[in-house]
């Protein structure tokens, strides 16, 4: 099946994806509506006969039945022996779901409603400030959705430290006050030595300027033995089980930043919303399933067409902090080498993913994009209504900008009408070289997704629909998209060069880069030495 949809892309020749759209009705053909959201597909070089391939090969992986294995709790995490269950986070439908013959939704439900009266607790009184500390997973869900919901905020200020780099603690301790800031330690392990060094440092801070750590700390973690230790009182620990993967947790107590921020309420719609793409995504057929053409998508440009990197564009400002959040959820899910079974994949893996808000990206780097020798496939976002009620013409520029963007990237410029635009100033030789430079080859493809406006329930739902697509295009290249074994060894070596760094071991053992680069820090180590 590989080999059929890589010998179509060889067939493609010259094809232009503007030359598809003669076809009538290739916009309705080529996009799906479902949750109130239109994904448009249509500017890819897409037909119908390689969409089938594609389905056909999301068929055959047997996606349908796997995403069926998830939701019922099977040890789909192989190597690590878990479940898959941060769906059951956002079950608010009563039915249960069992892992090992026992219901864990009363756990679940237990959880959330301790996090929302804590938080309505909080929200109500003399707290001012919070401060999430945590990393990866448990800081990039919360940071983002908390930032993407900034017109629906009525609780208190959120802050979100994640760096080991003292710059990260420093700079946020200095905009709040001890003896009114909450601290979350998020945590899955409680053992991530970034999130345990800040919040030892906020805990010092705290107890030595009058603040309360004893009532101002709560916890997000697993291990209550380890939050015990910290000193953070059970009754302000909120946990979650194994059965969750860090980059798929903001559902659950890790999102209870985003609960103080919005209120118990919203945080609801939030995850209705990504039910309701739950649901979709269990009951559409595959060939009108948006997560599942998402990933064909996805796989059509990175696996068959050899594309190596995504662009993820909102035309959203508060979904600036998305694509870093997509990098975690799609590279650390995706970015593996080996298949299940352990034997090296064949295709290239999970692609590159990147971005920025629109409009800034396109002063920024869309060059590369529009006339650079890479093709880099682009996902757009955008609603069709901002918040902004009395700066409609800002929402209207923007979605100016988006489509005329997609547009662009599709149609490009030709040689004869670059010459043309320039030809009252140049001439000649001159001429023909200044038209060069403005030649756009077209061609590239992109896609939009267009929601009606940035409410907690539709981020709840881009969210749930891209866990989705990670999951089909994982399902398709055979591997396991719930471990993260690549992040282990530079965090060994990290441990082993702690005393190198600061002088306490000797750094002989390693090569001679690494021994420079040490050697270096050391005498740099104070501005004075
Ligand atoms: O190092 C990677 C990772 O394990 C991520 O998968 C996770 O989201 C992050 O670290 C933080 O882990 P924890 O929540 O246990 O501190």
């Amino acid at each position: 099946m590989w080999e059929d949809l890589k010998l179509k892309a060889d067939e493609l020749g010259e094809r232009r994806i503007v030359d598809l759209f003669k076809t009538p009705m290739r916009a309705q053909h080529f996009s799906v509506t479902a949750c109130k959201m239109r994904f448009d597909y249509s500017k890819t070089l897409l037909d119908t006969e390689v969409t089938w391939q594609l389905l056909h090969l999301a068929d055959a992986a047997r996606v349908s039945s796997k995403a069926k294995a998830m939701f019922a709790g099977d040890p789909i995490n192989e190597t690590e022996g878990r479940a898959v269950l941060h769906t059951a986070l956002r079950n608010t439908s009563g039915v249960p779901v069992e892992l090992n013959g026992k219901d864990i939704m009363p756990e679940i439900t237990e959880t959330r409603t301790r996090m929302e009266a804590f938080a309505e607790d909080v929200r109500a009184g003399e707290i001012t400030d919070v401060i999430n500390i945590g990393i990866g997973g448990s800081d990039l869900g919360p940071a983002m959705a908390v930032r993407a919901l900034a017109p629906y905020h009525d609780g208190p200020r959120c802050h979100f430290v994640s760096n080991v780099d003292g710059a990260d603690i420093a700079d946020t301790l200095k905009l709040c006050d001890p003896q009114s800031t909450l601290v979350i330690v998020a945590s899955k392990t409680f053992t991530t030595i970034e999130t345990m060094t800040n919040a030892a440092t906020a805990k010092a801070w705290m107890k030595g300027n009058g603040g309360n750590p004893g009532l101002q700390f709560a916890a997000v973690s697993s291990s209550l033995e380890k939050t015990r230790e910290f000193g953070i009182h059970p009754s302000r620990v909120f946990s979650f089980g194994d059965y969750v993967g860090g980059r798929y947790s903001v559902w659950g107590p890790i999102g209870l930043s985003l609960m103080l921020a919005i209120g118990p309420e919203r945080f609801r719609q939030f995850l209705a919303g990504a039910r309701s793409m739950d649901n979709h995504f269990r009951e559409a057929p595959l060939a009108e399933n948006m997560p599942v053409l998402l990933a064909l998508v996805g796989i059509w440009h990175a696996q068959i067409l050899g594309y190596e990197t995504r662009a993820v564009l909102p035309y959203d400002d508060r979904l600036a902090r998305l694509p870093a959040y997509l990098q975690q959820l799609e590279m650390e899910s995706n970015g593996k080498r080996v298949a299940m079974d352990g034997a090296v994949v064949e295709v290239p893996t999970g692609p590159i993913v990147w971005g920025e808000p629109g409009t800034n990206g396109q002063h920024a780097f869309y060059q590369l994009i529009h006339q650079g020798s890479r093709i880099v496939p682009c996902e757009f976002l955008v609603a069709a209504r901002g918040h902004e009620e009395d700066l409609q013409h800002h929402h209207d520029l923007l979605l100016a900008n988006c489509f005329a963007q997609s547009e662009a990237l599709m149609v490009g410029r030709k040689f004869k009408e670059a010459k043309a635009k320039i030809s009252d100033y140049f001439n000649g030789v001159e001429l023909q070289r200044q038209a060069a430079h403005r030649v756009f080859p077209g061609n590239r493809p992109s896609t939009t997704l267009i929601y009606e406006q940035l409410d907690p329930e539709t981020l709840g739902k881009i969210i749930a629909l891209y866990e989705h697509r990670v999951f089909v295009e994982g399902v398709i290249l055979g591997i396991n998209s719930f471990d993260q074994w690549g992040v282990e060894l530079g965090k060994e070596l990290a441990t082993a060069l702690g005393p190198m760094v600061s002088g306490k071991a000797s750094a002989e053992e390693k090569d001679s880069s690494t021994q420079g680069l040490i050697d270096f820090a050391l005498r740099h180590r104070r501005a004075d030495a």
